[in-house]
């Protein structure tokens, strides 16, 4: 039976993966009770231990704000810690999926960025996430029988882990009449379920089949604002019966909304490279988010 070490999995996505995973194999999951990815020693310590075919992680430093300020731990977790295990499942035969995400690009691209375009990030956050990927790359370009990919993905959001946006926005307007929210800043919402999936999809494809080492985009299909998704939320809480005393969305500038970070003002990604090894392009993510909300819903209220 394969073995498929699962590092980071409390988190949003990887608690999903945990179900993806686990029709693949063993899955031996890991979360940050068991593991402090700032200690390499133990990252290799749980690997050689776990004795995986695959790693999958989808631990990181996700706080893009607090990064500016705490950008020494965001490079260990994000860009030390996945250099280590790709070096480590290097040795051990082992492959490795990464997760990484749009916010190493600048966003000055008007049209989805595919793979081949050079990333640029112009915050912490996506320079530690970007020093990740290089860590990992490095390691394949010095093996070249050492198998990874490294799938970018973007704005996610689903019912399980601390929050994200979708959930933010659905107790703001439990509680208040309006919200505001940024409406230049162009992407793609991706339920943390498809994200599961699209990596359960593509483990064969790096544990027995030959798919080329390196970058995938993966995000759900469409693109909008900020303030869309907000509406779309609200519409479809609205809906599924969700209680709700917001009477409007006002849609404001990046400039109105001051945050210690820049964030790119476009981040869609082309994920046609995926979509052809899958063979199948990801939902709506419109259709995700109704999805999501009406689990939220069962697990909430019923
Ligand atoms: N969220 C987004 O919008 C977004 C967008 C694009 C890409 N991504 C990428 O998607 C992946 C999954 O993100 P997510 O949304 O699932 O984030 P998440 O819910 O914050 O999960 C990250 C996990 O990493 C763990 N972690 C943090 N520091 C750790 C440490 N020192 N040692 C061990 N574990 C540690 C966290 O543990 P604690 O819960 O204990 O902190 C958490 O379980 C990440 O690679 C992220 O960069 C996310």
């Amino acid at each position: 039976m394969r073995r498929i070490l699962l590092i980071g999995g409390g988190g949003q996505v990887g608690q999903e993966l945990q179900t993806s995973l686990m029709p693949l194999g063993k899955v031996i999951s890991v979360t940050r009770d068991d593991l402090d990815l700032t200690q390499s020693d133990r990252i290799r310590q749980v690997i050689q231990t776990a004795q995986p075919d695959l790693i999958v992680n989808a631990a990181a430093y996700t706080a893009v704000d607090k990064a500016e300020s705490e950008m020494d731990l965001a490079k260990s977790i994000n860009a030390a810690a996945p250099t280590v295990m790709a070096e480590t499942a290097q040795q051990l035969g082992a492959s490795l999926i990464h997760i990484s995400t749009d916010y190493v690009f600048d966003g000055r691209k008007n049209t989805p960025y595919t793979e081949l375009d050079t990333p640029n990030p112009i915050g912490a956050y996506g320079k530690s996430k970007l020093l990740g990927e290089e860590g990992i790359r490095q390691v394949g370009d010095r093996s070249p029988n050492f198998r990874y990919a490294i799938l970018r993905t973007a704005w996610v959001y689903g019912s399980q882990g601390k929050g994200n946006f979708a959930k933010t926005m659905l107790r703001l307007g439990a509680d208040r009449p309006e919200v505001r929210v940024v409406a230049d800043q162009v992407g793609t919402p991706t339920w943390s379920t498809e994200i599961a999936k699209a990596i359960a999809a593509l483990s064969p494809h790096f544990l027995d089949a030959a798919a080329p080492s390196g970058i995938y985009h993966f995000t759900n299909s469409g693109i909008t604002s900020w303030y869309d998704f907000a509406v779309a939320i609200f519409e479809e809480a609205e809906a599924i019966g969700f209680p709700l005393k917001l009477e409007r969305v006002v849609p404001i500038t990046t400039a109105e909304y001051p945050t210690p970070t820049q964030r790119p003002a476009y981040s869609a990604l082309a994920c046609q490279k995926i979509s052809a090894i899958l063979q199948t392009s990801p939902p709506q993510w419109r259709q995700s988010l109704r999805q999501m909300l009406t689990e939220l819903y069962s697990l909430t209220y019923l």
